[in-house]
């Protein structure tokens, strides 16, 4: 397997797309360790292949399996013993850190008294987004905005008025009543980003932070299609797309002969992240994961069948029932017979071991969330490049904020005509 070479600054345009073109390949050859399904698999195809290390997670204490969780790097490092093709991930996963100093971002944040209505990590989120896209020179357009806590964030700092699109008429109003009880120029605008007939105001500098999938797509290619100055874009729920399969926006990737294929569930896996759930719910997860898989093991056994069935999601008040509550709906709900004699107390069992099986499954698949991610994104600056941009993607903040910190901030080079291809 080739890898980048390391990434050149003065040809961005080679890089990204070498950098791509070494995640496409790497994604590839690892597919099966990526593309299991823990949860359904006891025995995911991968653990035959390299029994190494299959051993590796199986060996690992629950301790040892959050930090790692947290640490990729190491995880690959360590796994690389058994699979010596995992330890070109930190080279793969590297990126600039275009966080500004703390100083700046403090600056750019608004205190806790003028964000009136913000969640705490919101502020934060929008400071740090606002300070590494600083300085602004055009006028702002807020992507689907939201109540505009970006907007009156980057209003600021910003020497022309801050203009938000976003659809939801209720948001639009407290957006409207906040910017103007905070003093602060920003207009927010009804507007659905997707309409076909969208008009986009001329020469503003387009901004969006976690506008989800197919509405942060839509902002890179309406606005490079129009031409605006410059787009900065930290994008997020990829997997929420009309594409079947999705597609690459750019020329280079799209054509690629070797080219990955990814369904939105594939892609779902690049936004599997908890750092930022509370420790109770997070609790409360694991232990209906664990419920789910004991009464995996309960079905199996009843039907004589060694297959996973769905079992549909359930209502919120059966965490309050227990594990024979949860076994007695999922029955009922799979029109299955629960036998009087069924000994809950086993099954529950079944469940805690499996889940613990599952997690150093799920380990190994989670290698591939951040890889899977800038498969998408280097595909979005290789377009923008395509079109005229100059392009800097990064990390703006720590991912203990947000996991979503990937920014992508393309400036129009002037004089640089797009490059117009006929999609085939
Ligand atoms: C995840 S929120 C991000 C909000 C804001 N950017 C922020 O960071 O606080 C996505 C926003 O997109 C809006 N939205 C969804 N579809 C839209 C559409 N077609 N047109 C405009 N806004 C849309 C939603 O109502 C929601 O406010």
């Amino acid at each position: 397997m080739t890898l980048p070479p390391a990434a050149s600054l003065h040809d961005p345009a080679e890089s990204f797309y070498s950098h791509w073109q070494a995640l496409n390949d790497w994604l590839i050859l690892h597919r099966p360790l990526w593309q299991s399904a823990p949860f359904m698999e006891p025995v995911p195809g991968w653990t035959r292949d390299y029994p190494g290390l299959a051993r590796l997670v199986a060996g690992l204490g629950d301790r040892q399996c959050d930090a790692l969780d947290d640490d990729p790097a190491e995880l690959a490092s360590l796994a690389g013993e058994y699979l010596p093709t995992l330890t070109a991930y930190s080279q793969l996963v590297e990126l600039p850190d275009l966080s500004p100093s703390a100083h700046e971002v403090a600056r750019a944040t608004l205190p806790e008294v003028r964000a009136v209505d913000m969640p705490g990590r919101k502020r934060q989120q929008s400071g740090a987004f606002a300070a590494a896209v600083q300085p602004l020179r055009e006028s702002v357009l807020d992507w689907c905005c939201g109540k505009g806590h970006l907007s009156r964030t980057l209003a600021a700092g910003c020497p022309e008025p801050v203009r938000g699109f976003e659809w939801n008429a209720e948001l639009v109003r407290d957006g409207n009543r906040l910017a103007v009880q905070a003093g602060a120029a920003v207009s927010v605008q009804c507007q659905d980003v997707m309409a076909p007939d969208l008009a986009l105001p001329a020469n503003v500098h387009g901004v969006a932070l976690h506008a989800c999938g197919d509405l942060h797509r839509q902002l890179i290619r309406v606005g490079s299609e129009a031409g605006l100055p410059r787009l900065s874009v930290s994008p997020c729920c990829y997997h929420l797309t009309d594409a079947r399969p999705y597609r690459p926006l750019s020329h280079r990737s799209a054509s690629c002969d070797n080219r990955l294929e990814l369904s939105p569930n594939d892609i779902r896996l690049a936004v599997q992240e908890t750092v930022t759930a509370p420790a109770r719910v997070r609790a409360q997860t694991r232990l209906v994961s664990q419920w789910r898989l004991g009464f995996d093991g309960l079905q199996r056994e009843l039907r004589g069948c060694d297959d996973y069935l769905p079992v549909p999601s359930h209502p919120s008040r059966l965490i309050h029932e227990g594990f024979e509550g949860f076994c007695r709906w999922a029955a009922g709900k799979k029109k299955l017979a629960l036998p009087d004699t069924t000994d809950f107390e086993h099954w529950r069992e079944v469940g805690e071991r499996r889940w613990r099986q599952v997690r150093r499954h799920e380990l190994v698949r989670h290698l591939f969330r951040r890889p899977l991610e800038l498969w998408i994104v280097l595909d979005y600056a290789v377009f923008l490049e395509e079109r005229g941009y100059r392009v800097r993607l990064g990390e703006f903040c720590d991912r203990t904020l947000t996991p979503r910190n990937l920014l992508l901030d393309a400036v129009r080079v002037s004089g640089i005509p797009p490059v117009e291809h006929n999609r085939p």
